[in-house]
């Protein structure tokens, strides 16, 4: 497997390739930067599903404290990156492994010294991250070392700890801090396989004399613990070994070959390391942007469900079956935000943190008048549940887990499907349901009503939750009774009945289906035109004032996305009529898009379309691409959905074509 390189050193570089030469465990991720980088260079390791709020910022994940800082000295010359005596610089991240690597030789009054650090976030303990540094030069040399656990760390909405100590003990260095709101008790500490001394302000210094050439090696061990959680490892060579035979069952769970071509080999290889790296190690989720930051609160949103179960389903069961126990698990907190808009049912969070709803009313600031802009995400985007519902449904027909349903996954499809019926209003005049005031997956259109997606997808949902209870009511009379138990009364005829009468948007005569009503008489103008309209590189494209607002110009894929998740529910002419007709008008300004258009194209026979769409799907994080500012608010970071995405149009896409020849 091709081993991913950059060299020379290029320092606004610095944060895409933090996301991009990202190592993580499904737990801690660290991004892709220098030991002798700080809070500066956005260094972070990020622990998944672990928030904390500070009065007036938002709730977001939390970094910890950062084990790997060091800083060399040779014979008194720093030997940083950034230096005027480097002589030659790389990194690079063997995804096969999840070993991040990085080289770099310096010019030392005269002599060459080279200093490399390996650093792997262990894949078979989800505590633990190690690191060896390895310094040699062509004379002998004294080297100073400055290490320690760094606690200036990068937050975006931070400061999260309180209470924070360092202290030193024998070769370990230990950081510990409490978080502001939730009071977690974070320890982070490192074991150094060379004396520390000198401790002071949380540093050590190691010093060593090197001969020409001979290796000087620094193993560091390091464990971010919560609570009174322990940890195993102490040495780094056994370590690795477990890191490396886990990554082994990793790949062979989930490897696809394609032959004749490198390019979209590595894309695809790359696009699976980055949903691997996030595997799920407990019944937690995934958030929006992996383990690359705090951005978008860490939350958890559709791409989930939506985009990344798939390839989970497929490689790795029982992390799929985590990110159904967690929806499962916070169907609680669904019922509530239902009941607090005034529904019935589960209405899910639109960006979760453990089922707590994050998304602020004020999601993007204005980058003219930076004033908040109100934005209706949270109480809009309805089909958040749908797509939980969706989510169970596939998860049940790819393993039959009859357990999982009677232990909530039929109960939240209900549920789901029952938020959707309080919802909807009756319409006198045409004589039939309808979902008015939603946004669909395209966000720049707002409050729309009976947005097409939003429509189908709730209506499947009641069929098929109805459809399984009358299957569980004859097999299971006993058990499904207890569930029904938990549910409104008459839920099952309830649904029945709004399921003849829920409005579904049809196509018109040239086979297009509106994406809401009323889309049709926008303003009719390709993506190019309203860019060129943009008075500010970071302006926001939809809400109440943007440039897209009152334009047939979508951020995503909306309609085409209904038919990526049920193809046979229009003919295939249909689907192609909608793709050639919304393909224009796609900003493509979320990196969930490209894949849905690649996944429509393969079935409807654009092949040079799906292609170009799988690349940039796969290829996001590998270009640094994707916006980086909504507004004010920074939004970089890893694009796992992207990479399910990238999965899904290799298996669902070219491999279905390939069966059908
Ligand atoms: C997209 C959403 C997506 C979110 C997180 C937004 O830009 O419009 O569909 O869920 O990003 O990736």
């Amino acid at each position: 497997m091709k081993v991913l390189k950059e060299s020379g050193f290029n320092a606004e570089k610095i944060v895409e390739n933090g996301n991009k030469f990202l190592t993580a465990n499904g737990y801690l991720g660290y991004r892709g930067t220098l030991d002798e980088f700080t809070k500066e260079e956005c260094v972070g390791l990020n622990v998944a599903g672990v928030y904390d709020g500070v009065k007036g910022k938002w709730r977001e994940t939390i970094n910890v404290f950062n084990p790997f800082y060091l800083v060399a000295q040779a014979d008194n010359i720093p030997l940083a990156a950034r230096g005027e005596n480097v002589l030659s610089h790389e990194i690079s991240l063997d995804i096969s492994k999840g070993l991040f690597d990085r080289k770099t030789t310096f010019n030392v009054n005269g002599a060459t010294v080279t200093l490399e650090c390996q650093r792997f976030v262990n894949a078979a303990e989800k505590t633990n991250l190690c690191s060896r540094a390895i310094i040699s030069a062509d004379r002998d040399m004294i080297l100073t070392l400055k290490v320690g656990v760094d606690t200036d760390i990068w937050e975006l909405n931070g400061p999260h700890f309180k209470d924070v100590k360092t202290e030193i003990g024998g070769n370990r260095i230990i950081a510990c801090g409490v978080t502001q709101e939730l009071g977690y008790s974070v320890k982070v500490y490192c074991d150094y396989s060379s004396p520390v001394e000198e401790f002071s302000g949380g540093f050590g210094i190691i010093k060593a004399d090197i001969k020409k050439d001979e290796k000087f090696v620094l193993d560091r061990v390091a464990h971010v613990l919560l609570g009174k959680e322990e940890s195993k490892f102490d040495k780094y060579d056994s370590a690795y070994k477990a890191h490396v035979n886990e990554w082994k069952r990793l790949w062979s769970a989930a490897r696809i070959e394609i032959k004749d071509d490198d390019r979209a080999q590595f894309a695809l290889d790359y696009s699976i390391y980055h949903l691997l790296i996030l595997a799920p190690k407990g019944e937690y989720s995934i958030a929006a942007r992996g383990l690359s930051g705090q951005t978008y609160k860490g939350a958890v949103f559709w791409d989930t469900e939506i985009f990344m179960l798939p390839f989970f389903l497929g490689t790795l069961p029982d992390c799929a079956k985590n990110l159904i126990k967690y929806r499962i698990n916070t169907l609680p907190q669904a019922r509530k935000k239902a009941r607090e808009y005034g529904y019935g049912g589960a209405f899910y969070a639109w960006e979760s943190q453990n089922g707590y709803d994050a998304c602020s009313d004020f999601n993007v600031t204005d980058v003219f008048t930076h004033r908040p802009v109100r934005t209706y995400f949270k109480d809009k985007q309805i089909h958040i549940s749908a797509d939980v519902a969706y989510a169970i449904l596939n998860y049940y027909n790819h393993t039959g887990d009859d357990e999982l349903m009677f232990s909530g996954g039929l109960e939240t499809i209900l549920e789901c499907a029952e938020f959707a019926r309080t919802y909807s209003y009756y319409n006198h005049i045409k004589n039939r349901y309808e979902l008015l005031d939603v946004i669909g997956p395209d966000e720049y259109h707002e409050r729309v009503n009976n947005n097409t997606y939003t429509n189908y997808m709730f209506y499947l949902t009641a069929k098929r939750g109805v459809e399984l209870a009358e299957k569980y009511a004859c097999a299971y009379p006993e058990r499904f009774k207890a569930v029904l138990g938990k549910l409104p009364e008459n839920i099952i005829e309830n649904l029945k009945n709004w399921l003849q009468k829920l409005y579904l948007p049809q196509p018109d005569a040239n086979g297009v289906i509106e994406q809401f009503d009323g889309y049709f008489k926008l303003e009719d103008v390709g993506v190019e035109e309203v860019r060129s309209r943009l008075v500010h590189p970071n302006e926001y494209w939809g809400g109440s004032g943007g440039v897209a607002t009152a334009t047939r110009v979508i951020k995503q894929a909306d309609v085409i996305m209904l038919f990526n998740l049920y193809p046979d529910l229009f003919s295939k002419e249909i689907q192609r009529a909608n793709y050639d007709f919304y393909l224009p008008y796609t900003e493509h300004g979320s990196s969930l898009s490209h894949c849905a258009y690649a996944l429509t194209a393969c079935r409807t026979g654009d092949k040079s379309g799906a292609y170009k769409a799988f690349l940039d799907s796969a290829e996001i994080d590998l270009r640094g691409g994707g916006k980086q500012w909504a507004g004010e608010i920074y939004i970089g970071g890893t694009h796992p959905a992207a990479s399910g995405g990238a999965w899904m149009t290799a298996v669902f896409g070219f491999g279905y074509r390939h069966k059908e020849t």
